[in-house]
């Protein structure tokens, strides 16, 4: 498969170099983006798909509305922490200027596609990592129910997309490298689904204090809690059981799905784990050792 001449699928387009979705992003308010006025209380959790999102986005609503814990935490995650880059019907006619802080956002964007400001240090930015080959393990299966994705032809087909970024978020390499290259001009915490998943205890203390929370031990225990693979797999708020049957065949799958590490064992033959290893080697080679973990 050829880097730039295989067209991306159907339900994908390109906005500034970046692949979107064609029924849920729309390049008129893509386009207001650059402008959005950020406040010092935002956040934003930044990632590729596939890599945690959702569970960033509950510990972060539970985190900011701990002490009313029926209140606005209580909603849907999605809303709860909504994306940057989807005008939902809830905020159509809802300026965010006029929102009530800490405005919670998560996002897959570049950091090049950005709001303007977030640039200045002011808000926060939490980007999650995760093994590129349990990304595309994962990435798979939700294409196989996704209605708004391309049902992929084999795994192994797949598989050549994600490496060429021919895929909704683009090139995994590239957006980590970017956003990376980049973290000094941001209030920036890097943090990987692979430490969350070995200690989520540790993984919540550590996004609170960058967020210069306070908070007690007992919340701590209580979001910890909240936000385990276990909980938040039958919880509806969070297990994206309520995305409407027009996004999402739930016959075909579920999107909490196993929440493990190394997954793409089971995945991977031999000759693809080799070709996924060159092709990280390669595209790799640039970003400091201190930032890659171990692959395998
Ligand atoms: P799997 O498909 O490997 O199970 P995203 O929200 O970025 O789309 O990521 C979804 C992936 O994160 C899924 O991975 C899902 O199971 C996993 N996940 C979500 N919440 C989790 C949790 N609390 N613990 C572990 N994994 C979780």
């Amino acid at each position: 498969m050829a880097e730039d001449t295989t067209p991306l699928d159907y339900s994908l387009f390109q906005y500034k170099g970046f692949n979107l979705i064609a029924n849920v992003h729309q390049v008129p308010f893509l386009d207001t983006l650059e402008n959005f006025g950020i406040r010092d209380s935002d956040v934003f959790a930044v990632t590729y798909p596939k890599s945690g999102t959702i569970w960033m986005q509950h510990i972060l609503g539970l985190m900011h509305y701990s002490n009313d814990l029926d209140g606005p935490v209580s909603k849907l995650t999605v809303q709860v922490v909504p994306w940057l880059e989807v005008q939902l019907p809830i905020r159509k006619n809802q300026d965010p200027a006029t929102l009530t802080s800490p405005r919670l956002h998560v996002t897959h964007l570049p950091q090049y596609l950005m709001p303007k400001g977030l640039r200045k240090k002011k808000g926060k930015v939490i980007y999650v990592a995760r093994n590129p080959k349990d990304v595309v393990v994962s990435f798979y299966h939700f294409h196989n129910y996704s209605l708004t994705l391309e049902t992929p032809t084999s795994f192994d087909h797949f598989l050549e997309k994600f490496l060429h970024g021919q895929v909704f978020g683009s090139s995994w390499f590239d957006h980590i490298k970017e956003w990376y290259k980049h973290k000094e001009e941001f209030d920036f915490l890097y943090i990987t689904y692979e430490e969350m998943v070995k200690d989520l205890r540790a993984a919540v203390v550590k996004i609170s204090n960058f967020l210069g929370k306070q908070i007690d031990d007992r919340t701590i225990e209580t979001i910890v809690d909240k936000c385990t693979f276990k909980n938040m797999r039958c919880n509806p708020s969070a297990n994206y059981q309520m995305i409407p049957k027009t996004f999402l065949d739930h016959n075909k799958g579920v999107f909490m799905r196993k929440g493990k590490v190394g997954d793409w064992k089971n995945h991977f033959t031999v000759a693809q784990n080799e070709r996924f290893d060159k092709v990280y080697q390669e595209k790799m080679k640039e970003v400091p050792l201190d930032f890659i973990w171990d692959i395998n």
